[in-house]
């Protein structure tokens, strides 16, 4: 494969060889951007950058020459908190939202998870296999290169097992693309059984096939008001520790619920959502690696307030950004959506955003060595976006779809080909 050269970048973000694997506090406004740039990939791999100007004829022979055309270059997105694997679609729960009812209420008279549960359950592999591929190809279309899915839609140890192998071969046909699986049999408690009995089914009958096969990477337990309490967590986590599952939460999206301690204790990699945040949880987050992960469209789209970003950042937190697609509470992938509503919603700058979006979000994957940035070496994992003026032009077209071309191990993944603009 001879060696790309990308020419005339408008802007080229985090280009540097000095980035941390985490951006904390204050960092986090410091986002490193080469204007009028060139990026250099040999073997799929970030070779070279810098100014255009500083190309020597040299380093023109012998390469493919890709023109920008002024477009911005970023690394892609790490999408680090996804249920993509699901079947079907809730657009009538939307519906009874509209009307009044609440989260909880729909999820009480059994929509919700449970809504979700029981079409996964009649799917059939490839059926679920075909529809999460899509959701996976539309998140590299929004600048996505590296992702976690869940499970947690299955509720019985043969559909949970039947997600995570979905999983396992998009991971294996998408191999140039970094995909995580988390196992989140504790997403809701099944209809027919007892809050004890679906527990022990977690523990005993689920989790050693998991960990057996290798079907996941992590163990996440949704720790809330009206779904698993602190104990209940504490027990699953340690049980899923003891196989080498490392936690990933969601805590503190319906109340203060003890979530982000309890992600702390037990060293989660991430506690998520975080709606529900004062400050004796900023101080357990200051105390620990466990990195704050928000999902702002999810707020905006069960009309929650949000999490309070500028407070998190303000103490010193590593704060990430991820989209939570799912088909209950933010059924998109829209990274850039995910952007502007950090902005808008959350006063965070387009700088923090971003940093959000890529370093912090690989760390709550633990792919901080690999996504998240273009280090000399790292795989060549980037999108180009159209001509735009500036990064902030990003989340300010809240909505526009920018991205031109997403790039994984130097190889096209994705080219929008409409040129309306
Ligand atoms: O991350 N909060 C828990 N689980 C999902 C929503 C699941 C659903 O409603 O289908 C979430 O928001
Ligand atoms: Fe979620």
């Amino acid at each position: 494969m001879p060696d790309l050269l990308i020419l005339n970048i408008n802007g080229l973000v985090l280009a540097n060889e000095q980035l941390p694997d985490r951006v904390t506090g204050a960092a986090m406004q410091k986002l490193p951007l080469i204007h009028n740039a060139f990026l250099l990939i040999r073997d799929g791999r970030v070779f070279d950058y810098g100014e255009q100007a500083q190309l020597t004829p040299a380093m023109q022979k012998n390469v493919l020459v890709l023109d920008a055309e002024g477009g911005f270059v970023l690394p892609t997105f790490v999408d680090s908190h996804t249920h993509i694997v699901y079947a079907g679609s809730r657009e009538d729960e939307f519906v009874d939202k509209i009307k009044g009812l609440s989260y909880l209420e729909i999820a009480q008279k059994g929509g919700g998870i449970l809504n979700s549960a029981k079409k996964l359950q009649e799917a059939d592999f490839d059926a679920l296999y075909r529809q999460a591929e899509n959701r996976l190809r539309e998140l590299m279309s929004f600048g996505v290169g590296a992702v976690e899915i869940k499970s947690g839609y299955g509720l019985n140890a043969e559909a949970e097992l039947k997600m995570l192998r979905v999983i396992q071969k998009l991971k294996k046909n998408y191999h140039f693309m970094e995909i995580r699986a988390t196992f989140l049999g504790a997403h809701a408690f099944p209809k027919n059984m007892s809050r004890e009995a679906y527990i022990h089914c977690i523990v005993h009958q689920m989790l050693p096939v998991i960990a057996a096969e290798g079907l996941a990477d992590y163990c996440d337990v949704f720790c809330d008001k009206g779904f698993y309490t602190v104990e209940e967590c504490q027990y699953i986590l340690k049980e899923a520790a003891r196989y080498g599952l490392k936690a990933k939460i969601h805590a503190n999206e319906l109340d203060f619920s003890g979530g982000i301690q309890v992600g702390v204790a037990e060293n989660a990699v991430s506690v998520d959502h975080l709606e529900f945040t004062g400050e004796a949880e900023i101080q357990a987050l200051l105390a620990s690696r466990t990195i704050p992960t928000l999902l702002p469209s999810t707020a905006f789209y069960l009309g929650f307030e949000y999490p309070p970003a500028r407070r998190m950042i303000e103490a010193g937190l590593p704060v990430a950004l991820a989209s939570d697609y799912n088909p209950g509470s933010s059924p998109s992938g829209n990274m850039n959506f995910v952007l502007s509503l950090a902005c808008i919603k959350m006063k965070m700058s387009p700088e923090e955003a971003i940093n959000a979006a890529t370093i912090n979000a690989a760390a709550a994957l633990e792919l901080e060595s690999r996504s998240g940035c273009l280090k000399k070496g790292r795989y060549a994992d980037f999108f180009i976006t159209k001509p735009i003026p500036s990064v902030s032009f990003l989340p300010y077209s809240f909505g526009s779809h920018l991205v031109k071309a997403t790039y994984l191990q130097g190889r096209c993944v994705y080219k929008n080909n409409a040129e309306w603009l």
